[in-house]
Order: C-alpha cells, then structure tokens, then sequence
C-alpha cells in the first residue's frame, strides 16, 4: 500500500485579494519569507510514508511552480499537473495522472494550510487504513444556526446541536479506488462539493473523522497570514 498526496493550487484567492493592491493568488504569498505552498509541501514531504505529492496549479503558473519546487529540493517527489476551474476538477486532473492501485491511500490537502503537522498526517493515513475514508475536522465550539437568506439579511430558521458538528478541514484521505469511483460518479450526475468528502459521502461511503487542530486553518482572507506567522513562531519555539 502506497500513500500519495494531491494538493489542488489552482486557486485564485479573490477573497485574500479584495481591497488588497497585490492579487497574487494565496498560496504563492509568502510565511516567514517562504511561499505558503512550499510550506505545505515540506510538511507532506517530510512524512516518509509518502510516495508522491501532486500539486494542482492554473496553467499560466505550471512553470513557476515547477522553478520554485526544483529550488527547494522537492523536484523527485513532486509532479505539477494544470488545475481546473473549481477545486473538484483541479483534484480530478491530478486524480487522472496519479499512478495509484485501488488500495492505495490518497491524501487531498488544501495547499493553503501549510500548518498541518505530521502527527495528524499519520493519524488520517491510519484512520484511512481503518475506515477507506477518513478527513480531519474541527468540533464547533460556537453554536451552530442554520438560516434563511431574505432581502433584509439573514434569519435563523433553526439551531442545530453543536455536538453533531465538525468544520470539515484537510487532508482528506481515501482509498484510491473509492475516490475514482465517487468522482466518476459526481461528473456522471454533474455535482461539484465543496471538498472530497462530499463526493464519497453521496458515492454512499463512510467517512470517519480524525481531530483537527485551529493552527491547521485554510488562509483565506487579509489577517490571516499574520495569524499563521503567530502560530509559525510558536512551533519554532517549541
Ligand atoms: O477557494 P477555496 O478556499 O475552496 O480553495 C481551497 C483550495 O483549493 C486552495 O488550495 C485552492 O488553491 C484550491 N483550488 C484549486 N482549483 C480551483 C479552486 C481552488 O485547486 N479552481
């Protein structure tokens, strides 16, 4: 059983950008002077269960990314593939290209957490070894309303019991063959999720679920990055 990671870049980070003068997309803003995405890449490239990484990027940034992953060392262990327009179809490219047997463990991570750290890594591949489908999710401590959208703003239609919620986050991991099957599935029907999970969910698997941790955050929007270098500068410390 190989282990093999896709981490989908192809994003355009339109909320990191608003009101901001650069719009480079998220993941190429760089942590403690590093690209976000090296950071992320070191994190699954340091776990040694891992045969390959695959990193989903737009087609105008193939060479860039291939420069910068060269540069930093990872060149035999990283293959750049063109992304999609959504995050679905940048995994399913590198879900095409990905040399995996049915049993083999597939990892997708959002290139934008580069504070993932090995021990949830190895927790997710053994939930994965356990259950075929495993993610990393954050129980609510807030209280959770559902609401209606109305031209005056949102209304709650109801309140539902934090204990039954986790904030899905990433890797999300997979056996290779259930993945195929659920995206195949998903572009048969025309249905694009949000992240993995809901594609094997609707494919009718079981998904368990390992804790997260809020360092693990998606950097989505301006603050965020300052947020990361705190937690950065702790771990060091540590
Ligand atoms: O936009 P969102 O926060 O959902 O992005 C999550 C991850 O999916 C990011 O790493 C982003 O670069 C990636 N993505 C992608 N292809 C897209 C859109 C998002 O690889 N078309």
């Amino acid at each position: 059983m190989r282990v093999f990671v896709i981490l989908p870049a192809a994003g355009l980070g339109t909320r990191m950008a608003a009101g901001q003068a650069s719009a480079a997309p998220k993941q190429f803003l760089e942590l403690a002077g590093t690209p976000i995405l090296i950071h992320t890449l070191r994190a699954f490239a340091d776990v040694p269960a891992i045969a390959g990484i695959y990193v989903a990027v737009r087609p105008n940034e193939v060479e860039r990314v291939k420069a910068h992953v060269a540069e930093h060392g990872f060149a035999g262990r990283v293959t750049v593939v063109e992304g999609g327009d959504s995050r679905q179809a940048s995994v399913a490219n590198a879900l095409a290209v990905l040399p995996c047997e049915a049993d083999d463990i597939v990892l997708v991570h959002d290139a934008v957490r580069p504070l993932i750290d090995a021990a949830t890594i190895q927790r997710t591949i053994q939930a994965v070894e356990k259950h075929h489908a495993a993610i990393v999710g954050l129980p609510a401590v807030d209280t959770i309303k559902q609401v209606e959208r109305t031209a005056d703003g949102a209304l709650i239609t109801s309140t539902i019991p934090r204990e039954y919620i986790v904030q899905a986050q990433t890797p999300q991991g997979f056996r290779c063959g259930l993945l195929r099957r659920a995206f195949a599935e998903a572009a048969a029907d025309g249905f694009v999720g949000t992240d993995e999970a809901s594609v094997v969910e609707r494919a009718g698997a079981a998904v368990a679920v390992v804790p997260g941790s809020a360092a693990n955050f998606k950097i989505t929007q301006p603050g965020d990055l300052e947020l990361a270098e705190f937690y950065l500068a702790r771990r060091a410390k540590a």
